[in-house]
């Protein structure tokens, strides 16, 4: 039963793209039991920590965090603390076990019960794989939106990289069918969204039930351009061997389908790549670049990388240094090898911590030079700019260009959700500013 005076939900996210998008499915679902978000844990009824394994680093601050919500709890027994995601997946019991002041656990696939279990006494877990799609048994979305969104489109992963946790959290690859995703779509559009990320763990390896079949992403994203107000598409993340010729076409056919693509390579190391069980080598990365960039030249390119991946040799690293500055990547990610327990990886030795560091310090070193550089290539050219928030200074707005990049611009009277033309005049370091054309 919804009570009058509203409860309040404090949600924080860890992690990927995805987990913003459950964190927000979640605090719905709860909305349909009279929560409402709040920012401020201190004045919450309940604390939803939706968590991320990928990396040990990222799993044990949730432990830390918990330990900082003991306080809380003490002050105000009635407070409920759930942790969900990946974490709760992958360790379920144990986080009762360590941290009493837990009373529920949510794993990723079974938070559509998440109004259940809140009502039910005492402690409660679950971490099932449901038949059901947890995304049929949510409460439809009503309330207005900001300008951009995630849709999830694609969950799981059937790639079994050695180093991670992903196929074992979040199951096996499933792909939502096209006209729920259609609807979905136009949903949020309906409600002010002008900019759709399509997500999925292996997004490009979509093959959602439509008409005639499953669809390949290229046709789901033809389709969704068709939607009348949805200026802007994109999708993440995606894995090298699952792009298809309609969608490399699909970024030089579909205006609305933006110039940038995260096509994570992990390392230039043919023998790394294969450890990895990556299945293919840096020249197959390389000439499928040369494709896609074939098809929109312009398209910015992003990456994610792993340095001292067990075996990893001087070599190997310098193999990795090669393809970064073979492709010149406007923006990467990059991570120190985290072994998992129950990857194939995490059986082998690990390489000395300076080593790591080093070698994450060179790369990072680099990719900053190679984004900086493309920043400054952006100053003098015209970009499409959908507002997003009103920036720091007085009449000045915050938005994401067709490459992704933050750009500010000085706009008075322009409003949130505006998609505007702007040419950029500046390249600072982590940001552009443009001015807009008019009208
Ligand atoms: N150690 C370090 N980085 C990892 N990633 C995934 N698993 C690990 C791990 N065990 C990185 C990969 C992946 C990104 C989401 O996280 O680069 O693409
Ligand atoms: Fe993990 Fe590899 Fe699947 Fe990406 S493709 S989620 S890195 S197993």
């Amino acid at each position: 039963m919804t009570e009058d005076a509203p409860k309040k939900l404090f949600i924080k996210t860890y992690g990927c793209q995805m987990n913003v998008y459950d964190s927000e499915r979640m605090a719905e679902a709860l909305g349909a039991k009279g929560y409402v978000t709040t920012e401020v844990a201190e004045e919450a009824d309940m604390v939803l920590l939706n968590t991320c394994h990928i990396r040990e680093k990222a799993a044990e601050k949730v432990y830390s965090d918990l330990g900082r919500l003991r306080p809380l709890k003490q002050a105000k027994p009635d407070l409920k603390i759930g942790v969900a995601g990946c974490v709760a997946q992958a360790e379920g019991e144990e986080i009762l076990r360590r941290m009493p002041l837990v009373d529920l656990v949510v794993g990723p696939q079974s938070y559509h019960r998440l109004p259940e279990m809140v009502e039910a006494k005492g402690k409660v877990i679950d971490t099932d794989f449901p038949e059901e799609d947890k995304f049929d048994h949510l409460p439809e979305r009503k309330a207005l939106r900001g300008p951009t969104a995630f849709l999830t489109v694609q969950e799981g992963c059937d790639k079994f990289c050695a180093f991670c946790v992903v196929p074992y959290t979040r199951g096996a690859e499933v792909s939502r069918p096209v006209p729920r995703l259609l609807a979905e779509a136009r949903d949020l559009v309906s409600r002010g969204v002008r900019e759709i990320t399509l997500l999925g763990q292996n997004v490009n390896g979509y093959h959602g039930e439509g008409e005639g079949g499953a669809w390949g992403l290229g046709r789901l994203i033809r389709e969704m351009a068709g939607i009348e107000g949805l200026e802007r598409l994109r999708y993440t993340t995606s894995h090298p061997n699952d792009m298809d010729d309609d969608l490399i076409a699909a970024h030089g056919e579909v205006p609305q389908l933006m110039p940038y693509l995260h096509l994570p390579v992990q390392s230039g190391s043919d023998r790394i790549l294969k450890a990895m069980n990556r299945k293919h080598t840096a020249e197959e990365y390389l000439r499928l670049i040369e494709r896609i960039r074939a098809a929109r030249p312009d398209i910015l390119l992003s990456s994610d990388f792993i340095v001292a991946f067990p075996g990893e040799t001087d070599r190997d690293f310098e193999d990795t240094m090669d393809l970064i500055r073979e492709v010149r990547f406007g923006a990467a990610f990059s991570f120190k090898y985290s072994a998992r327990p129950g990857t194939p990886a995490a059986e082998k030795p690990e390489l000395p911590a300076e080593l790591a560091d080093a070698r994450l310090h060179a790369l990072q070193a680099l990719i900053t030079e190679q984004q900086h550089a493309a920043q400054k290539a952006m100053v003098g050219r015209q970009v499409g700019v959908l507002y997003e928030k009103a920036g720091r200074l007085p009449g000045q707005m915050v938005g994401k260009s067709d490459h992704l990049h933050a750009v500010h611009v000085q706009d008075p009277t322009a409003k949130v959700g505006e998609l505007v033309q702007v040419r950029i005049v500046e390249a600072g370091p982590n940001s552009l500013r443009g001015e807009r054309l008019q009208p």
